[in-house]
C-alpha cells in the first residue's frame, strides 16, 4: 500500500475546480428529488445532512473518499448530480422510490473498490447512493453467524470476530478496506479459498432493498436470493445486509512467504505447482506473485515468484504436507511464522507483523492508478509456456501476475450452486495487475496497453469458449452495454465470460424482479429479450 504524494492532493483540488461549471443545471434535479425524500420520509430532521449537491462543501470529499482508483478522479471523471448517504434503512427504500419517480439513475456504492469505478461513474445524469453509513456488525458466537451491513468493510468484520472469538474466522477477501456490498454480491475469495470454497458459500440470509422500496429477505426473495451470491447486487437492489455462517480456524495458523527468481529455478517450482495444488491439503492456500524484477547482473531482468502461503495449522504439519506435495519449493521451518488466524490476515494485508488488529479500522485507502483483469487456467501450461509468458511480461515490464490455487472445497461444489461458475476443472486463477504512480493520459495509455497486449498474450493458455471472468475483477475490455435495443445481444459477450450457463437464470431474475431496468449498468444483466430492451 502506496503513499499518495500530495501533490496529487493539489492536482485533484484544482480539477475539481475546473469542472464545477458543470454542476449548475442539478440544482433542479437537487430540489425535486430532495422534496420526494421529505414525503417519503419519517425522519425529515436529517434528510439534508445526507443529500449532497455539487454546491454542498463537503460533496468532494464524500465523493472522493470512496474512489480507490486515481484514475477516476480526474475532471474528464463524470460526477454524480447528487450523493446519498443513508443513515437508516428508510433513507435506502425512500432514495429508490425517489430515484425512480424522478427518473434518476443510481448508482450503489459499499466500499467503492469496484476496479472500474462503475459504482460511482456514469455516462449521463446520475446519482450516488453511497452505503458507508450503514456499517453495523452483529456477531453471534453462539450459533457461529454474522450479520454484515453493506457498508460495512471487510477488515471491520474480521477485527468483529476476533473481539469475540480467537478461533472463529471468515472466508472473504484480503484486503481490508473493500466493502461488504459489492464483494458478497460478486462472490468474494480470499485465502481460506481451498477450504471453505468463496464468500457466498457461507451466505445464509441477506436483506434488499428492491425497486418498488420494499425491505425483502431470503424468502421474500426467491431466486433473487440465488442472484445476488455471486451475480453481483447493482443489476437488482439495494442490498442493506449480509447473513453469514463463520467458520472455524485453528488457534495457531502458519504464513510463509518465498522468493525465487529465473535462476533460482522458479519456473520448474510453478510448473509443478499447479499440479500439486490440485489434490495438496484443504487446509494449504499457495498464492503466487509473478514480477518482472531487476536481475542481480546489472542491466539486466529477470522475473520474481513469491509463493505466498496460508495453512490452517501448525508449521510441522505444514513442511510435512509441503515435502509430500510440493517438495520442489524446498520449503525450509525458518520460512514458516506460525501465528493467529487475525494477525496472518494482517500480514495478507501487508501491514507488519505485530501491527495491533484494530488497524483494521482504519478506513484510509492509498490509491493508486491502476487497471486489472482476469483470466482461469484448466489445463497445466508446460514449462515452454511458461518461459514464454516471462519473456513476454519481462519484455513488457511493469504488468504482474498473481496466481490463485483452486481445488479443494471448490470442486465439490456445483456450478449452478450460486451465479459464480468458475469451480470444478479450474486449476487456478490470474489477476493482471498494473498499478502506476504518475497521472495523465500518456501513462495511461501506455499501462492499459500493456496490459492488455498481456492478456492478448496470454490466449492459448487460458479457458476460452467462453473466456472465463471474474465479475469482481471488474474489467470493461471484455464488453459493456449501453442498456439500449441490442442490450440483451450485448450483455451476453460478458455475461457468458462471467457467469457461463448461468447467465440465462441471471436474467430470468432479473426481469422478474426489474422489468423497468431501473437498476443498470455498464455490465449489468440485462432483461429478456423478448421484454423490448431495454432503456433509453
Ligand atoms: C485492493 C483490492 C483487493 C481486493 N482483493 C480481493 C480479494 O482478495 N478477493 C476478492 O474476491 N476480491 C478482491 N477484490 C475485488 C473486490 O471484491 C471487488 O472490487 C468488490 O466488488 C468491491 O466491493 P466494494 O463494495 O468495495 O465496491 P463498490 O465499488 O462499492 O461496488 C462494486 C459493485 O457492487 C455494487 N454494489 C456495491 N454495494 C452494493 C449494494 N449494497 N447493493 C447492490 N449493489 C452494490 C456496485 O454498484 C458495483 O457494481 C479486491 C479489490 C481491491 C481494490
Ligand atoms: C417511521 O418511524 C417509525 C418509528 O421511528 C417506524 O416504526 C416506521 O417504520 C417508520 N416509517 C417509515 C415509512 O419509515
Ligand atoms: C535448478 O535445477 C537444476 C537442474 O535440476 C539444479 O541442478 C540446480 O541446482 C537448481 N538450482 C537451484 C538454485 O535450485
Ligand atoms: C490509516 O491508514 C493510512 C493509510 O495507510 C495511514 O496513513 C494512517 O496513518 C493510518 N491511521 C492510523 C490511525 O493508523
Ligand atoms: C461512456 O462514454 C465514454 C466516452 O464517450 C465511452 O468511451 C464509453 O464507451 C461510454 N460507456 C458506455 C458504457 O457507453
Amino acid at each position: 500500500m502506496k503513499r499518495l504524494p500530495g501533490m496529487h492532493l493539489v492536482l485533484l483540488a484544482l480539477l475539481f475546480a475546473l469542472s464545477s461549471i458543470h454542476y449548475a443545471a442539478s440544482d433542479a434535479i437537487y430540489d425535486k428529488f430532495v422534496e420526494c425524500l421529505l414525503c417519503h420520509s419519517n425522519t425529515s430532521d436529517q434528510i439534508s445532512s445526507i443529500v449532497f449537491s455539487p454546491e454542498n462543501p463537503s460533496y468532494k470529499s464524500v465523493l472522493l473518499n470512496y474512489i480507490r482508483n486515481l484514475r477516476f478522479t480526474t475532471a474528464k471523471t463524470p460526477k454524480p448530480a447528487i450523493i446519498v448517504t443513508p443513515t437508516s434503512e428508510a433513507h435506502v427504500q425512500a432514495a429508490v422510490i425517489c430515484a425512480k419517480s424522478n427518473n434518476l439513475l443510481m448508482k450503489v456504492r459499499s466500499g467503492g473498490h469496484d476496479y472500474e469505478g462503475i459504482s460511482y461513474i456514469s455516462n449521463g445524469t446520475f446519482i450516488i447512493l453511497d452505503m458507508f453509513n450503514l456499517r453495523a456488525i452483529d456477531i453471534n458466537i453462539a450459533d457461529e453467524s454474522a450479520i454484515v451491513q453493506a457498508g460495512a468493510t471487510l477488515g471491520e468484520l474480521y477485527y468483529s470476530i476476533w473481539e469475540k472469538s480467537k478461533v472463529h474466522g471468515f472466508p472473504a477477501g484480503v484486503c481490508p478496506t473493500v466493502g461488504v456490498g459489492g464483494h458478497i454480491s460478486g462472490g468474494g475469495y480470499g485465502n481460506m479459498l481451498r477450504k471453505y470454497g468463496l464468500t457466498i458459500d457461507h451466505v445464509y440470509d441477506a436483506k434488499i432493498v428492491d425497486v418498488n422500496g420494499r425491505i425483502l429477505d431470503r424468502y421474500a426473495m426467491g431466486d433473487l436470493f440465488w442472484a445476488i451470491r455471486g451475480g453481483g447486487g447493482a443489476s437488482f437492489g439495494v442490498i442493506l445486509s449480509y447473513s453469514l455462517k463463520l467458520v472455524q480456524v485453528p488457534e495457531i495458523v502458519t504464513y510463509f512467504r518465498v522468493m525465487k527468481t529465473l535462476a533460482q529455478n522458479a519456473t520448474d517450482v510453478v510448473y509443478q505447482w499447479q499440479y500439486a495444488m490440485q489434490k495438496i491439503d484443504n487446509d494449504l492456500f499457495i498464492r503466487l506473485l509473478l514480477q518482472p524484477v531487476n536481475s542481480d547482473t546489472k542491466g539486466q531482468k529477470t522475473l520474481r515468484v513469491s509463493f505466498i502461503g496460508n495453512f490452517l495449522g501448525d508449521a510441522d504439519r505444514l513442511i510435512n504436507v509441503m515435502s509430500e506435495g510440493l517438495p520442489e519449493l524446498g520449503l525450509k521451518k525458518e520460512d514458516c511464522m506460525e501465528m493467529s488466524w487475525i494477525e496472518s490476515m494482517l500480514v495478507w494485508a501487508n501491514f507488519d507483523q505485530g501491527t495491533p488488529p484494530s488497524a483494521f479500522l482504519n478506513r484510509t485507502y492509498d490509491s493508486n492508478f491502476l487497471k486489472r483483469k482476469s483470466d482461469y487456467v484448466n489445463k497445466p501450461i508446460s514449462k515452454a509456456g511458461l518461459d514464454s509468458i516471462w519473456k513476454k511480461m519481462i519484455a513488457l515490464g511493469k504488468t504482474g501476475l498473481v496466481f490463485n490455487s483452486y481445488g479443494g472445497r471448490m470442486s465439490e461444489i456445483p456450478e449452478d450452486e450460486t451465479p459464480f461458475p468458475h469451480r470444478a476443472g479450474n486449476l487456478y486463477k490470474i489477476q493482471y495487475s498494473v498499478n502506476w504512480e504518475d497521472g495523465g493520459i500518456d501513462a495511461e495509455s501506455k499501462y492499459l496497453d500493456q496490459i492488455r497486449q498481456l492478456y492478448s498474450f496470454m490466449t492459448p493458455f487460458v479457458s476460452n469458449n467462453p473466456r472465463e471472468s471474474y465479475l469482481n475483477y471488474r474489467d470493461l475490455d471484455i464488453g459493456v452495454t449501453d442498456n439500449g435495443r441490442n442490450g440483451y445481444n450485448e450483455a451476453l459477450v460478458y455475461g457468458r465470460k462471467y457467469f457461463k450457463g448461468n447467465f440465462d437464470r441471471l436474467v430470468a431474475v432479473k426481469s422478474a424482479v426489474d422489468p423497468d431496468n431501473f437498476f443498470r449498468n455498464e455490465q449489468s444483466i440485462p432483461l429478456q429479450p423478448s421484454k423490448g430492451n431495454n432503456r433509453k
